[in-house]
């Protein structure tokens, strides 16, 4: 039976009853704000293809922190900038670093903000991959000793939440390990499970100072190709402990998203990466899309695939709309 008995158009007629047949929703609950400290004193200087984003060192983060905590934003994830790097990338692992002081520092001023850190060694290492080089091959055993270190000094300055997001086989059962033994079984682990060789992170590698010296990350992050290599890599991360896992970027991957919500029962996260905002800035700064709007599509359109966390570059400016509603 179809038309006219079924008019599709009948749900649709109240601004009220859309709100009643809504199946997705999103919530300033769901999003989490990367925030990229640095070295100094002072310092807040905006990231010309992340409007909106800044370069904060700890004393300015923590005012930042403080915006957001008060927009009702949960979390933060922190990125750092080392004030030197070398080979090994061993600022990754200081307790005299900004992440690590960041994080002391935003969790003394704000206990209920949960803090996030991103535990990879691009931003650190003087050739910009993600661990341990041999020529130009990346060696993925002696860098898991490496994340290790670096996941372990984030804890013991009070993060709640360590993301990896390297990409080499076995670091989530290596950085359990690591937190555990040293007395932080509660710190949770956010795997960047599935995170693929994008083009969309060019403006972070620009604002992280992490864009590799040579070559790709092709060796170890996803060939957007794959799907059901994605599936894989999230079994093995829960299967390590994983206690959170995320699909990278987003947008594109719409679909693994849908197939990860489909088959696994942990919390699923997605990351809007830096060229999904840039992109989304550049056109609606042209007149050429209503920004506002799209932002709030896109961010849905994550929800509605499967995710429940976002983290996105968007959080502050999707948290004012959402409570205006
Ligand atoms: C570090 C890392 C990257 C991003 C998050 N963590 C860059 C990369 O893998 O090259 C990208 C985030 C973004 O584009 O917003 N490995």
């Amino acid at each position: 039976m179809g038309f006219p008995t079924h008019r599709m158009r009948r749900l649709r007629r109240h601004p009220t009853l859309r709100r009643m047949v809504s199946e997705t929703r999103l919530a300033v609950d769901d999003l989490i704000l990367p925030l990229f400290v640095c070295p100094g004193e002072g310092v807040k200087t905006e990231i010309s293809s992340m409007p909106g984003n800044h370069h904060l060192s700890v004393d300015r983060v923590v005012d930042e922190a403080r915006e957001v905590a008060d927009l009702g934003i949960p979390a933060v994830i922190l990125f750092g900038l080392p004030e030197t790097k070398d080979p090994e990338g061993s600022e990754g692992w200081s307790m005299d670093a900004p992440v690590q002081r960041a994080v002391a520092a935003i969790k003394q001023a704000l206990p209920d903000l949960m803090v996030l850190t991103d535990v990879c060694m691009c931003e650190y290492t003087s050739h910009g991959h993600c661990g341990v080089l041999d020529g130009h091959e990346l060696l993925n055993d002696p860098t898991l000793e490496l994340l290790t270190r670096a996941a372990v000094s984030h804890a013991r300055a009070g993060a709640d939440m360590v993301a990896p997001s390297d990409m080499m086989d076995g670091r989530v059962a290596a950085i359990r390990a690591g937190l555990d033994a040293e007395g932080f079984d509660q710190v949770a682990i956010m795997a960047y499970a599935a995170k693929y060789s994008s083009a969309f992170y060019g403006p972070f590698r620009e604002a992280a100072d992490s864009a590799p010296a040579f070559g790709d990350r092709k060796a170890y992050q996803m060939d957007p190709a794959n799907a059901d290599e994605a599936l894989r890599e999230i079994a093995l991360d829960i299967d390590e402990g994983a206690d959170i896992v995320m699909v990278k970027p987003a947008l594109p991957y719409l679909d693994i998203l849908r197939a990860a919500h489909d088959s696994f029962d942990v919390p699923l996260a997605a990351y809007n990466v830096s060229g999904e905002f840039a992109m989304v800035h550049a056109a609606a700064q042209r007149g050429w899309i209503d920004g506002e709007a799209v932002m709030m599509e896109l961010l849905l359109s994550i929800r509605r695939a499967g995710a429940k966390m976002i983290l996105t570059y968007f959080a502050r400016d999707a948290a004012r709309v959402l409570a205006r509603h």
